[in-house]
């Protein structure tokens, strides 16, 4: 396992909910290195680059619409083995799945309504790390 990096956004119902720090903390609390982090409004164009694969899915303008209704907080966050790790922590997409102790299973929940609201993205891959920083850092 070696040092990598990967793509953290705090979405608009984790920022309207006060969970910004949270996040921080369990990184920090993990030791992680957050190697950048800024406050930042999504654009139609950033988003369906993010998620290119679910641009033609039903419900990715409810999403599209979701992602834009605050500033969101990108983070770049560096250690051996984060990609995985952080996404255990984070828990399944569905917040009614995702166990207590993660951040979907603390600070989520269902609210039976799409798209689902679950606080946090992280990359799940080191190809989709590398592919979603250069969209939310292109001057790193
Ligand atoms: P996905 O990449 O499958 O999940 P994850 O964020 O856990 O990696 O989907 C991206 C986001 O799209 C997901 O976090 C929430 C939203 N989404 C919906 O709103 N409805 C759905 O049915 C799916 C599959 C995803």
């Amino acid at each position: 396992m070696s040092e990598e990096s990967t793509l953290i956004l705090v979405k608009p119902d984790g920022v309207k909910s006060g969970h910004i720090g949270d996040v921080i903390t369990r990184l920090e609390n993990r030791r992680y290195t957050i190697t950048a982090l800024k406050v930042i409004q999504a654009t139609p164009e950033l988003l369906q680059a993010h998620y290119a694969q679910l641009v033609d899915k039903p419900f990715y303008p409810g999403i599209e619409a979701f992602m834009m209704e605050t500033p969101m907080v990108a983070i770049v966050a560096t250690g051996v083995d984060v990609i995985n790790s952080f996404r255990k922590m984070v828990g399944p997409t569905k917040p009614e799945d995702a166990m207590p102790g993660t951040i979907r299973g603390d600070f989520g929940r269902a609210w039976g309504t799409q798209p689902i609201k679950n606080v946090v993205h992280s990359s799940d891959s080191p190809e989709s790390a590398a592919r979603e920083i250069k969209i939310w850092f292109p001057e790193l």
